[in-house]
């Protein structure tokens, strides 16, 4: 695809708020990083951005919104969490709160979590685009394990950027942050340093009247799903590359048209939509769950390494 250069004037920002309403996933600048858009409540949309950062797994994405009125429409605050949003938002604060049931944002999005990381960015052209839009899942502009885009050149750099990959980028220059947002939540109830980001960690202490706990461990990975008890797995059991169901299995189709295919035209990007929600829906069956092979590269090889995850003995 040729990715279009659009400028941040009345016309760029309509053809990016049309595109996106389309399922299309379109870079655009905040004062943290460029971050590569896509509706949150759309799991095509999605799945794109994974696809399109050739991203090895469903680390859950950041949902952007407008105001902090919008934040309260898809997750529950807390006190203390109103407390940060009142002081940094908009800015470089990123929130992991409890989702409301009835948020309307893609499992995909989430990765299956029931927190949900949320942020209203500062960016003058993301606060406008988001009042044309509704919420935005948007990780950092550029291929998975690349260095994060500051600028639209970057978003189009040839090495590890995403010129071709992308439907649109909204130019408007050098963000002013330039790091990513600091992440703060709760996973023991307390108040802790997920990622050190764009707010100094002691400015977040000084607002809530104490230090925030600093995160153990790989500042990421231990959050990634799979590796944190609170992720969704079956409570069946998972047979993988299974090429047939046996007698008594719930079948998960790839490629084949079923009850629970995930894809019946074997498109990944289709199937990683639907993953999650198909796991779910297979699960209530109350049966063991087969899944048919799924091709290992691209999005598929995502799809796999959740499937790996979720099929993986438990304690
Ligand atoms: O500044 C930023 O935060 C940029 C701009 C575009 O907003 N976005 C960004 O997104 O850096 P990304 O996807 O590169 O980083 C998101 C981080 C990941 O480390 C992810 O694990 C964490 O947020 N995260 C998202 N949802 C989470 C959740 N429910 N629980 C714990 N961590 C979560
Ligand atoms: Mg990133």
């Amino acid at each position: 695809m040729q990715t279009e250069r659009l400028l941040p004037d009345q016309m760029g920002m309509a053809r990016a708020a049309i595109l996106l309403a389309g399922g299309q996933v379109v870079a655009i600048p905040t004062e943290t990083v460029y971050g590569l858009a896509g509706d949150a409540r759309n799991g095509q949309a999605v799945a794109r951005i994974y696809e399109a950062k050739g991203r090895p797994s469903f680390n859950p994405l950041i949902v952007h919104v407008p105001d902090i009125e919008a934040a309260r429409t898809i997750a529950d605050l807390t006190p203390q969490g109103e407390r940060l949003a009142q002081a940094f938002w908009p800015g470089a604060l990123t929130l992991v709160l409890p989702m409301r049931s009835d948020a309307g944002v893609a499992s995909l999005v989430t990765a299956g979590l029931s927190t949900i990381a949320i942020r209203v960015p500062a960016h003058p052209v993301a606060q406008a685009l988001l009042r044309l839009t509704g919420p935005l899942a948007a990780p950092s502009a550029n291929q998975s394990g690349r260095i994060s885009p500051t600028s639209a050149d970057h978003v189009l750099d040839p090495d590890g950027g995403l010129d071709g990959r992308i439907s649109a980028v909204l130019d408007a220059g050098a963000c002013p942050v330039g790091l990513e947002s600091t992440i703060v939540g709760w996973p023991d109830n307390r108040a802790t340093l997920l990622r050190p980001g764009g707010i100094p960690a002691e400015t977040i202490a000084d607002v809530l009247g104490h230090p925030l706990a600093p995160h153990r461990g790989d500042p990421v990975a231990p959050l990634a799903p799979g590796q944190l008890t609170s992720h969704y797995a079956p409570n069946a059991s998972l047979r993988l590359n299974a090429t047939e169901p046996r007698p008594g299995e719930t079948y998960i189709a790839f490629g084949a048209p079923g009850p629970l295919s995930l894809s019946e035209a074997g498109d990944p990007v289709q199937a990683a939509a639907r993953l999650f929600d198909t796991l779910r829906r297979a699960d209530r069956e109350g049966h063991p769950i087969a899944v048919a092979p799924i091709p290992d590269h691209g999005l598929g090889a995502a799809i796999n390494d959740r499937l790996r995850r979720a099929a993986a003995p438990r304690g």
